[in-house]
């Protein structure tokens, strides 16, 4: 039994219209997942799903092979979730929101101590333990919201766009931190809307639109599928046109073919490629 997350035809309606369609996907234990997809696609109604704050239109949901409809209180013992809004309580300071959250959990006084302290050390916070949340940075608060969720040791974490408004430094220490908590064994499930995020990552991606999976698998090989290399070429109405090649040599032997004049630029292909080959949009990222 490998699997810790089992979506199968899952499907919400909001007044009619389905934000999630029709999503099959399973996740393994241990792995770095990764939700790519826009603003709106439906990453945070498929994460507010899967941690029981929603309830489907149709489908199932498993967590550890429980039913996350049927069974809610059990699988909530499960998972830790990080949300995309800053929900941190600003009247108290960085310490004492762990503290609440670890007495949400019935921990021990003692325990509550140990944990709060090692968390707090994990995510480099100990300096800031007695800050309140409106004195420190962006990415403190996000660091906070990760060691709260951590709390009762849940194999299971969802990231609801964990960097999104961080620069691009803080980013990076963030990144840092979900891969130690990967390393350590950890399962984590995060949405973004950053390409790079998803590249830098994520062992496997979702790519989700208009609430439907359009393609799952590895950055790599989604990219060999599509092409390597990408080049980019203005067209008569001013628009960019893609096309790619498996490697760098058959690129050049293209743009040796063009005409002096047009203006081309040959690069990587990323996922941001893969995306707009499957939907002719360019949304995705800042
Ligand atoms: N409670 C709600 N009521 C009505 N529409 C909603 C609600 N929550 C989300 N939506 C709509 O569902 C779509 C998907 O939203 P969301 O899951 O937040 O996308 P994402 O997290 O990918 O940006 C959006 O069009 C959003 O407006
Ligand atoms: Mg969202």
């Amino acid at each position: 039994m490998s699997k810790i997350i089992e979506i199968s035809g899952l499907s919400k309606e909001y007044s009619g219209r389905k934000v999630v369609d029709g999503l099959d996907l399973e996740v393994e234990r241990g792995e770095l997942f990764g939700f790519l997809g826009p603003n709106g696609a439906g990453k945070t109604t498929t994460i507010r799903i899967l941690t029981t704050l929603t309830k489907p239109s149709s489908g199932q949901v498993l967590i550890n092979s429980t039913d996350v409809a049927k069974d809610p209180e059990r699988v909530k013992s499960d998972f830790g979730i990080v949300q995309q809004h800053l929900s941190l309580n600003r009247d108290l300071t960085i310490a004492e929101n762990l503290e609440l959250h670890a007495r949400l959990h019935h921990l021990s006084p003692r325990d509550r101590r140990e944990r709060i302290s090692e968390l707090l050390d994990y995510v480099e916070l100990s300096d800031y333990a007695d800050y309140l949340v409106d004195d420190v940075s962006g990415g403190m608060k996000r660091r906070a919201m990760i060691a709260r969720a951590l709390i009762h040791r849940p194999k299971l974490l969802f990231l609801d766009e964990p960097t999104v408004g961080l620069d691009a430094q803080t980013r990076r220490r963030v990144w840092d931190l979900i891969r130690k908590m990967s390393s350590d064994g950890a399962t984590v499930f995060l949405t973004t809307h950053y390409i790079e995020e998803a590249e830098a990552l994520c062992r496997r991606v979702g790519i989700i639109h208009h609430g439907k999976l359009i393609v799952l698998g590895e950055p790599l090989d989604l990219r060999r599928k599509l092409g390597m290399i990408a080049v980019e070429m203005q067209t008569n109405g001013n628009a960019t046109k893609y096309i790619y090649f498996p490697g760098r040599a058959e690129a050049s032997e293209f743009i040796r073919g063009l005409p002096g004049t047009q203006r081309v630029v040959m690069r990587e292909s990323n996922l941001e490629d893969v995306f707009i080959e499957l939907t002719g949009q360019k949304v995705l990222g800042d």
